[in-house]
């Protein structure tokens, strides 16, 4: 969308009072923030602004870079302007994040919702190893997640392969990657029923393979094994994603490769673990212990 019409007619006010700029009332800065968030919401959309391609730049940089250059201002209105914007974009942004980890705690569920990597006691060798390893992903996590770098947590039920991949899954909203959250039955049930609703597999596909981060909880039933359909199915996703260079995180409740590739097949496992942090969370449930 163009520059919309308030800040044109403001643009043309101004212009008219040519050598000396008027200072810019508190309204005018509203309506040129509006403007620039306009802009903004509308980035790539507008046909007459074909060099607007890419993710939309904050709302500071679309004010400097667009806005400003159009406005014969008095300095310290550009600057007042360009600091108002910045502080739109840092409350737009805080709103943003708490918005997707309320659908994060939404989908991993209240239980974990306090679930962090500073909680998580690590008392065994084992574990600190463990821990130490996921916390160094999650330090880079920006890096590894652009790299298609995934995160696999495996072994017997209640060691906290969940409470680990929730942790990092917030980390990743923090650092404003978007994260798709699922328990392994859940896709399932939903990839089955958006097709019998008529949605074509491949947009269902897309779905899943969009975000930057695909979580599948518990990819593997409590029987143990997917049937062919959903094995079939998993594997559309995540070689979708592998294609992509977008990283599956998984938790898997085996105790060792074989036994994954056991339930599901060895193409999904080689590209869930080829570049991943894989962990191996091999010591008593934690459920037991507090029992
Ligand atoms: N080392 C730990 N420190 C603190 N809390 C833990 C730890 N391990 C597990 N928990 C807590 O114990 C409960 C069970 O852990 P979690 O659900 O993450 O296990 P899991 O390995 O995913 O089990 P399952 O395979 O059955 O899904 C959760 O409430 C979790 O927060
Ligand atoms: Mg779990």
């Amino acid at each position: 969308m163009a520059l919309a019409s308030v800040t044109e007619r403001i643009l043309k006010r101004l212009a008219s009072s040519d050598a000396q700029p008027r200072p810019l009332t508190a309204d005018d800065v509203h309506r040129i923030l509006r403007d620039a968030e306009r802009l903004q919401d509308n980035w790539g959309t507008d046909y007459e602004y074909d060099r607007h391609q890419g993710p939309a730049p904050a709302l500071d940089v679309i004010l400097r870079d667009e806005v400003l250059p159009t406005l014969h201002l008095v300095p310290a209105d550009a600057d007042r302007l360009v600091e108002a914007a910045r502080q739109e974009q840092a409350r737009r942004d805080q709103r943003r994040r708490q918005a997707a980890l309320r659908e994060l705690h939404a989908a991993v569920g209240r239980r974990f919702a306090e679930a962090s990597l500073d909680n998580y006691e690590a008392t065994s060798a084992e574990q600190k190893k463990v821990l130490e390893a996921v916390k160094g992903y999650a330090a880079n996590i920006g890096q590894h997640v652009a790299d298609g770098a995934g995160l696999v947590a495996f072994g017997a039920a209640g060691t906290g392969k969940t409470h680990l991949l929730a942790a990092v899954a917030k980390v990743a909203v923090e650092a404003d990657l978007t994260i798709h959250w699922i328990n392994g039955q859940d896709l399932f049930a939903r990839f089955r029923a958006a097709i019998d609703g008529s949605e074509s597999e491949a947009k269902i596909v897309q779905g899943f393979v969009s975000p930057d981060v695909l979580v599948v909880d518990d990819v593997l039933p409590p029987s143990g094994a997917l049937t062919e359909y959903q094995a079939s199915t998993l594997y559309r996703i995540v070689d979708a994603r592998y294609r992509a260079c977008s990283p599956t995180w998984a938790t898997l409740n085996v105790a060792n490769g074989a036994e994954a590739e056991r339930g599901m097949s060895a193409q999904v496992v080689d590209r869930l673990r080829h570049g991943s942090l894989c962990v191996f969370c091999d010591w008593p449930s934690h459920r037991k212990a507090q029992a």
